[in-house]
């Protein structure tokens, strides 16, 4: 029996997927599994027999990845499974700012009153008159599953868009329409775009890399989108360049105290990914990530772990082996079992971690199991099956 426990609402058609061999507990303490959504789990204490957090969604701020890591923790995100969702918003942001979308709807819901109201909105809509996105040009900082959906549909919506992201994945690339030009210098990006919108994690590389710097680079009257995090802009240097007139508006997804209420400044409730389909998405996604780590020990979209993966275990055990990414691990997991056959086995790494998964033709004795644990360099053991 699996036990998980929902720090958050997580969508119906997610939790339908566990079976009887799951079952939802309200303690913490008796959880093999977490889901999330946003809950900050910094300061939660996280018990030793916990396997895994999912996170239903991309960011993972939330969550102390490093402690996790260091706990024998899997931590697994959705990537793209709610990546239409914001794209949507970043288009809706781009309308809102574009033309006085808000302005005029406001002014028409205040003239509720108004019996004369047809034929004064000829008169009075002059005031709320914009411009098109068509023939402007986007600039996207950060090639992930929503940065790529943003810039082809972009392209679909007649502007020229520029990509930029140094980390970009094989699999982005591939998604990504051969009409954006993809630039190696984000500067590019400053000088040449009317719209930027930014799609990167934030980690402490990325923290505020849309300050006074950045912003005094940018062309005037630029539109700053933010739908990704709201730690990734130095709101500060946005609220300077507003009010001189350097930026025309900036759009957030992150309300707060500073930006609320702001002339230029359009907010959202971290809208992006509420949507029915982006919900039942990332629950989907990450539920089954979950029960495939669970029930076979494969990881597939850690953000802490490698992914690794050996299908479902056809031989009589299968273990996974939790440790540091340095050199003879596997010689002394073999050392261990030698008096066993291994049948297969993948070891993959990121960064300062690594996993091995094992599969063997009898069980492993509890000895061994201790013997592999008391390796230096071991983070834990799991007998999978
Ligand atoms: C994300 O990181 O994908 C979003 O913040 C998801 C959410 O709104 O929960």
């Amino acid at each position: 029996m699996y036990r998980y426990k929902c720090l958050n609402p997580i969508a119906e058609i997610g939790l339908k997927r566990f079976t009887a061999d799951y079952q939802q507990v309200d303690d913490i303490r008796e959880a093999d599994a977490i889901l999330v959504r946003s809950a900050k789990m910094h300061d939660m204490e996280l018990p030793d027999t916990l396997q895994a957090i999912a996170r239903a969604g991309a960011g993972v701020n939330n969550i102390p990845l490093d402690l996790c890591a260091e706990k024998g923790i899997v931590v697994f995100n959705t990537p793209g499974a709610n990546a239409n969702g914001v794209k949507e918003l970043v288009f809706a942001g781009m309308l809102l700012a574009a033309r006085d979308i808000i302005g005029g709807a406001n002014w028409v819901q205040n003239q509720a009153w108004n019996p004369d109201i047809a034929a004064l909105t000829e008169k009075e809509k002059k005031r709320f008159a914009g411009s098109e996105i068509q023939d402007k040009k986007l600039g996207i900082i950060g090639l992930g599953a929503i940065g790529v959906q943003v810039a082809n549909a972009a392209t679909h919506l007649g502007m020229e868009v520029y990509g930029y992201d140094p980390y970009i994945s094989v699999d982005a690339a591939w998604n990504l329409s051969r009409s954006i030009r993809h630039t190696y210098d984000v500067e590019e990006i400053y000088r040449e775009c009317d719209y930027i919108t930014i799609h990167v994690p934030l980690l402490d590389s990325t923290r505020k890399m849309i300050n006074r710097d950045a912003i005094a680079k940018m062309k005037p009257n630029v539109v700053l989108l933010n739908f990704a995090r709201d730690l990734l802009v130095d709101e500060d240097a946005v609220i300077e360049a507003l009010d001189e007139g350097r930026i025309h508006r900036y759009i957030s997804d992150f309300p707060n105290t500073k930006t609320v209420g702001r002339q230029g400044i359009i907010l959202t409730p971290h809208l992006g990914a509420s949507t029915v389909e982006s919900e039942d998405n990332c629950a989907v996604m990450a539920v089954k990530q979950l029960q495939n780590f669970l029930e076979n020990g494969n990881i597939r979209n850690s953000v802490n772990y490698p992914n690794c993966d050996l299908g479902t275990c056809e031989t009589e055990s299968r273990i996974a082996i939790y440790h540091r990414n340095v050199k003879k691990m596997i010689s002394r997991f073999t050392d261990v079992l030698s008096d066993l056959n291994i049948s297969n086995m993948s070891n993959t790494s990121k960064g300062d971690y690594a996993y091995t998964l094992l599969d063997l033709d009898a069980a492993v004795p509890q000895e061994l199991v201790e013997k592999l644990r008391s390796i230096d360099g071991v983070i834990r053991v799991r007998v999978v099956k």
